[in-house]
């Protein structure tokens, strides 16, 4: 038995990197995905993916998770589609790194617009929707939510992927009265295209970051999206206003 049978699935930032993870690996446990980026092509790409595994997926249109419009239709699209919404994954983000001082300020609004409004404004618009269906809802947290780093300037993301554990948590309890549960996963390092264009980039100093991780790697999506995968399925019924952090024990262990 696929552990997503029918369940129409909301999932942001398709066109790479976890999200496209997250659109085959939920197809393939039978839910029926709408998917949405920025980058247009590369989702439609992760759609014909999907279709070519097998699964359904449905792309409507360029998709901006900071834009109330753009995400008002989106939800649109998926309930004309297939009638309803089952999960919400907020996955879709996008982040400028610097340092208190020297960070401009445009670059902090940036990257709270990005990974916090758009986590917020897709819970507010699909809400009435899961409240029907008795849904679900995903977000994407960060070790960075939860630690400082010395070796990454990161102020305004630590900020936001904070927020977004917090603002999880009051979702837990504003949805429990009607049936919603609503979970993060927090990421540690994982191999991305996101990543490696920043932090795992060659002349990064997070680049061997990998040393001081206990299991001794980078994660990859797929171990962050079957996390993602447990707490949308009935396995995690009694699961709600969780953080499941996925770092291979790097915000767990001290290093030394
Ligand atoms: N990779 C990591 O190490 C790591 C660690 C912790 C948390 N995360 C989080 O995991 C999630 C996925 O990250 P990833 O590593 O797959 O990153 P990625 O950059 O590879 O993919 C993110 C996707 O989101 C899309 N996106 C960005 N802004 C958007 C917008 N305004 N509207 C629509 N789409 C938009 C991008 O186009 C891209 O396709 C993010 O929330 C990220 O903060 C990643």
């Amino acid at each position: 038995m696929r552990r997503l049978e029918g369940k129409v699935a909301l999932i942001s930032g398709t066109a790479r990197g976890q999200g496209r993870a997250a659109a085959l690996r939920f197809a393939a446990e039978g839910a029926l995905v709408v998917g949405g980026d920025l980058l247009h092509e590369a989702a439609l790409e992760t759609q014909r993916l999907v279709g070519e595994a097998g699964g359904t997926a449905l792309t409507p249109g360029p998709l901006d998770v900071t834009d109330e419009a753009s995400v008002r239709a989106w939800v649109q699209e998926a309930v004309d589609a297939f009638g309803g919404i089952d999960i919400l994954y907020a996955n879709a983000g996008a982040v400028r790194f610097g340092a208190v001082d020297t960070q401009p300020y445009e670059d902090f609004t940036f990257t709270l617009r990005a990974e916090l409004d758009s986590v917020w404004l897709a819970a507010h618009v699909a809400w009435p929707h899961l409240v029907r269906s008795r849904g679900c809802v995903l977000t994407v947290g960060s070790t960075a939510g939860l630690t400082g780093s010395l070796t990454n300037q990161r102020t305004a993301h630590s900020a936001s992927k904070g927020a977004v554990i917090a603002l999880t948590r009051q979702l837990a309890a504003e949805g429990a009265p009607h049936g919603i549960r609503a979970n993060c996963v927090s990421p540690g390092m994982v191999d991305t295209e996101g990543s490696r264009g920043d932090l795992l980039a060659a002349d990064h100093p997070m680049r061997t970051i990998a040393r001081h991780i206990p299991l001794g790697r980078v994660g990859l999506p797929d171990e962050v999206v079957g996390a993602a995968v447990f707490l949308a399925s009935d396995e995690a019924s009694y699961i709600t206003g969780a953080n499941l952090v996925v770092d291979g024990g790097w915000s767990s262990v001290l290093p030394g």
